[in-house]
């Protein structure tokens, strides 16, 4: 069997391209430009480089980008009075720190600082609730870009076996949340759980979320299933630099019946999923 390819960079543009319409009727019809603001606290090279591609595409798609490059030693009050001023500012929709943040510096505090409202990559604990609860909520944006994926591709995923491999905040904890509110039977498996290929090969859709480059063998897959690979991992192969996913692609898109590859999979769909996510925030601060 040989996989069909669920092309994340095409889906990735065709969302970019709606929440393009929206932010120009939102302009026409209103007068109002969403904003997302960016803080990044530090000079993480792989930080630095998402946080410039969101910017960009913030503006591509009509939207007003702002950006607060923080110094890596900056105080805890200091990074509170810079989210502060942000959810007081009526032109910023969206408010997003890139994590990791410097060791210093308490991540549930800060994120938990930002207005819930405002919180596009939806980890504030009110919405973690609201997810968890299946009412209204910012969704954090890898997850919502595999269920879009995962929906489009089954039409529905209903009583399917769905295992997510990681159990992250980011995106283990609140892919399975959101796989359980679309009636999948859901499994979280981790570093410590017994028999993980044993487990993998229960599922009708294998979410792959650790950060281990190329994990998940083809011989874990259920012929047929459907593989999500959140990884980015760069590698050296052969004397070059190479980004590979969570899953071994060459043997699993042998035995699996659909795969998103890496590069050109998840990764797209994340920063569309952000910008949708200012809008829709826009949109409810606005009635
Ligand atoms: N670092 C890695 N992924 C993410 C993300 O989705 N949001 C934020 N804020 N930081 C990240």
């Amino acid at each position: 069997m040989t996989a069909t390819l669920i092309d994340g960079k095409a889906f990735a543009a065709k969302v970019r391209e709606q929440v393009a319409g929206h932010v120009t009727r939102l302009k026409e019809d209103h007068g109002i430009t969403p904003g997302l603001a960016v803080v990044l606290v530090g000079e993480d090279p792989a930080s630095q480089v998402y946080v410039r591609s969101k910017g960009k595409q913030t503006v591509e798609a009509g939207m007003n980008s702002y950006e607060h490059k923080m110094d890596a030693d900056t105080s805890e009050a200091d990074l509170l009075a810079v989210i502060d001023q942000l959810n007081n500012d009526p032109a910023v929709h969206g408010i997003l720190v890139q994590l990791p943040l410097p060791g210093h510096l308490n991540e549930d505090l800060i994120i938990n600082s930002i207005a819930p409202e405002k919180d596009v990559d939806g980890f504030h604990i009110s919405n973690v609730g609201l997810l968890g609860t299946g009412q209204k909520s910012m969704v954090p944006c890898t997850p919502l870009g595999c269920l879009m994926m995962l929906r489009d591709y089954h039409g529905s995923i209903s009583g399917m076996n769905a295992v997510v491999i990681g159990r992250s905040n980011i995106v283990g904890k609140p892919m399975a949340q959101l796989l359980l509110n679309d009636s999948a039977t859901v499994t979280i498996a981790h570093s410590r759980t017994k028999d993980l290929p044993g487990v993998v090969k229960q599922a009708d859709i294998v979410v792959a979320a650790v950060g281990r480059p190329e994990m998940v063998p083809g011989d874990w897959i259920k012929e047929g299933a459907t593989v999500i690979d959140v990884g980015i991992n760069r590698i050296e192969r052969d004397g070059k630099n190479k980004l590979v996913g969570d899953v071994d692609f060459e043997s699993a898109s042998k035995v699996a019946g659909a795969i998103t590859p890496v590069p050109g999979g998840v990764g797209p769909m994340t920063i569309a999923c952000l910008l949708a996510n200012t809008v829709t925030a826009c949109c409810r601060a606005n009635g």
